[in-house]
């Protein structure tokens, strides 16, 4: 069973998530995983599965994501299409019918082709951000949660809520899925 995997991300959590799915469906007999960042990736012909991969900001997949599916549609959408996200809160990722948000600037075509979807849990470290994420996560902490003291310095503070296991769990369900 060959799986191809294309993450995009802008800093480490998404990675570490999808090379645990790697390691994890690995461990099943016959099992491949090819791994490419959405930067140099092309999607194989000879893979039947495709898992999709990114961080969430402000609600959006990362820079280049919807349009590398746009352009690779017609390609897509003779796959088994699995979306993966990382981010530091599961609901808010998801709309009213259980599909992930991101998942409205999709062509139709992928849309349709979609298995599994789930959120993995990621990090936030302030001090690693650009300067325009840190501007963009202290307006947020402070003009929209309307934070203060304490509990913005706790926020800022670097904080991680990546799981290994739960990253395991999710691949068995995506193990799962192989029939
Ligand atoms: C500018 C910015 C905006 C973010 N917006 C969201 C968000 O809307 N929802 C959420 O659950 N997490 C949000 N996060 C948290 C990220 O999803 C989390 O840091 C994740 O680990 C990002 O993946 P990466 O580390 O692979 O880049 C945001 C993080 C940044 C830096």
């Amino acid at each position: 069973m060959k799986y191809q995997m294309i993450y995009g991300a802008r800093y480490n959590a998404t990675k570490q998530n999808v090379l645990w799915i790697k390691e994890r469906l690995e461990l099943e007999d016959n099992f491949q995983v090819e791994l490419s960042n959405l930067e140099e990736a092309k999607v194989c012909d000879d893979s039947g599965v495709l898992i999709l991969s990114t961080g969430i900001y402000s609600g959006e997949a990362v820079e280049g994501f919807y349009e590398f599916i746009e352009k690779n549609a017609q390609k897509i959408s003779q796959k088994k299409v699995i979306l993966v996200v990382t981010a530091m809160n599961k609901e808010n990722c998801f709309d009213e019918e259980n599909n992930l948000k991101i998942i409205k600037n999709f062509p139709q075509s992928v849309k349709d082709k979609i298995i599994f979807q789930e959120v993995l849990l990621g990090e936030m470290i302030f001090k690693t951000m650009t300067e325009e994420d840190k501007i963009s996560i202290d307006y947020f902490y402070k003009k929209i949660m309307h934070l203060e003291g304490k509990a913005l310095e706790k926020m800022l503070m670097p904080r991680t809520l990546l799981d290994k296991k739960d990253v395991w769990k999710v691949s068995e369900r995506i193990i799962e899925l192989k029939d």
